[in-house]
């Protein structure tokens, strides 16, 4: 099958790429003209397990334009998967979705399927194929396939994704779905061929549902500190109960990254807008909030004045194994340090190039190329993300390379009893206080 995908960001590039590996003669395309002439090159733009090999091996099969006349005219399947990035009051931002409809538009020379891979809000589907007809004379079958996919695992989420959710509008869209499941996944993936608005909300209200269990669990583990209960215990407790299951219950500083905060304003705003306010949706905002906020007064209680102190900071990708530090919880954590005059000796191979473009102005940043070089001089360390290469380091190693080995763990990585030597606060669970 030939198909063009929009946008060759996480979901196009990934989708783009294992399609082309099942034998599809696929063309990506981008308005980044630098993101296409690498991927030209045969270089994948962002880094995810097995992407490269992949990219590799199916390249005959690829072709990568940032020319919308070219990836459009002569397509009869065009993928949209352009970002949808928060906007005024958390509704979504749609400016890039509309450009790409304008570019359908413009340059379509025959009849078309679309199918939104974007996260868009409820009632997109049906306005798609309302404005593309009302601005071109050909016709348009537009099918909503929400994706599922979590950075870091992105080719094996796309390969085997839990579900394959196809939102359809007529009974000859949902033959042409079926066909469609096929093509992306194999048949053991259950399908749920829906309507739009439902396939629409099952995005958000999974991503806010997800978002929710970490803010219930966070807020569990601030009485957790008040009554000395243990968070990690408390959530492997419920977790036994299979109707909870353990997925999504690490207490930690908060969420992140470009899909939680922006889905979940993203939702509250649309029931908003149809006069259905979820409140459970706008706790689980002010919760994440509340969390960073709560691991921040455990340093100031700690340390009274933060002026001049040595912060090494490990972990500002949203999450352990990625570059991405889109809506990090280390932005705040860093931004609320360095206006309190302290400096960040900062550990992150994957992230801190990124990290570095929001806070290139900051002369109190500095970049270590090693977690030894970033403890040692520090006053105290903090980790903010999950990554398996903190989680592998032990007490002694902060007990060899810190004056005083101080550590503020914000995502309980490492066994309170396996800290003795050290200074450990984590989150939810008994400190190892100064003697
Ligand atoms: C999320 C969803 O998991 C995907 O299913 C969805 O397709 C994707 O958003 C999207 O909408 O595109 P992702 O943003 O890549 O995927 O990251 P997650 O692994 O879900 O983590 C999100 C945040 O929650 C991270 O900051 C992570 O540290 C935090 N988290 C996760 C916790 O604090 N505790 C947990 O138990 C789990």
């Amino acid at each position: 099958m030939n198909m063009t995908f929009v946008g060759m960001g996480y979901v196009g590039l990934v989708n783009s790429v294992i399609l082309a590996s099942y034998n599809h003669n696929i063309i990506g395309f981008d308005i980044d003209k630098e993101k296409i002439s690498l991927l030209k090159q045969g270089v994948s733009t962002i880094e995810e397990p097995n992407l490269q090999t992949l990219l590799t091996e199916a390249q005959h099969n690829l072709r990568f334009t940032s020319n919308a006349k070219d990836a459009i005219r002569g397509s009869n399947v065009i993928v949209i998967c352009v970002d949808t990035p928060q906007g005024k009051d958390g509704e979504p931002d749609l400016t890039h979705f509309y450009e790409v409809l304008d570019e359908i538009a413009d340059n379509a020379t025959q009849n078309c399927c679309i199918i939104i891979r974007s996260t868009v809000p409820v009632g997109t589907n049906r306005l798609t194929k309302k404005y593309l007809e009302s601005k071109c004379n050909y016709r348009f079958q537009v099918i909503s396939m929400p994706e599922f996919l979590s950075q870091g695992n992105a080719v094996k989420d796309t390969i085997n994704p839990s579900r394959l959710v196809i939102g359809v509008t007529s009974p000859e869209a949902e033959i042409f779905a079926k066909s469609l499941a096929g093509i992306f996944v194999n048949k053991k993936v259950p399908l749920l061929v829906t309507t739009p608005e439902t396939a629409e909300l099952i995005k958000y209200a999974s991503n806010s549902f997800l978002a929710m269990k970490i803010s219930y669990i966070n807020s569990i583990s601030r009485l957790c500190d008040k009554v000395d209960a243990d968070i990690d215990k408390v959530a492997l407790g419920m977790s036994l109960d299979p109707r909870i299951g353990p997925s999504f219950l690490k207490a930690g500083v908060g969420y992140g990254g470009s899909c939680f905060p922006k889905d979940t304003n993203g939702l509250y705003w649309i029931s908003d807008d149809n006069a259905v306010p979820l409140d459970l949706v706008k706790a689980t905002i002010t919760e994440n909030d509340a969390q960073i906020k709560y691991f921040l007064d455990k340093i100031t209680k700690r340390f009274k004045s933060l002026n001049n102190l040595k912060i090494a900071v490990f972990g500002v990708g949203f999450k352990g194994g990625t570059e991405d530090v889109r809506n990090s919880p280390a932005i705040p954590i860093v931004k609320y340090l360095l206006e309190k005059g302290a400096y960040i000796n900062l550990y992150d191979p994957l992230a801190e190039e990124n990290f570095h473009k929001v806070f290139s102005r900051h002369t109190h940043i500095a970049y270590l190329d090693y977690p030894q070089d970033a403890l040692k001089n520090s006053d105290f360390v903090i980790i903010l993300n999950d990554s398996d290469e903190f989680k592998k380091l032990t007490a002694d190693f902060y007990i060899e390379n810190m004056k005083r080995p101080i550590i503020f763990d914000g995502r309980n990585l490492y066994k309170v009893e396996d800290m003795k030597g050290t200074e450990y606060y984590s989150i939810g669970r008994p400190s190892l206080k100064k003697k």
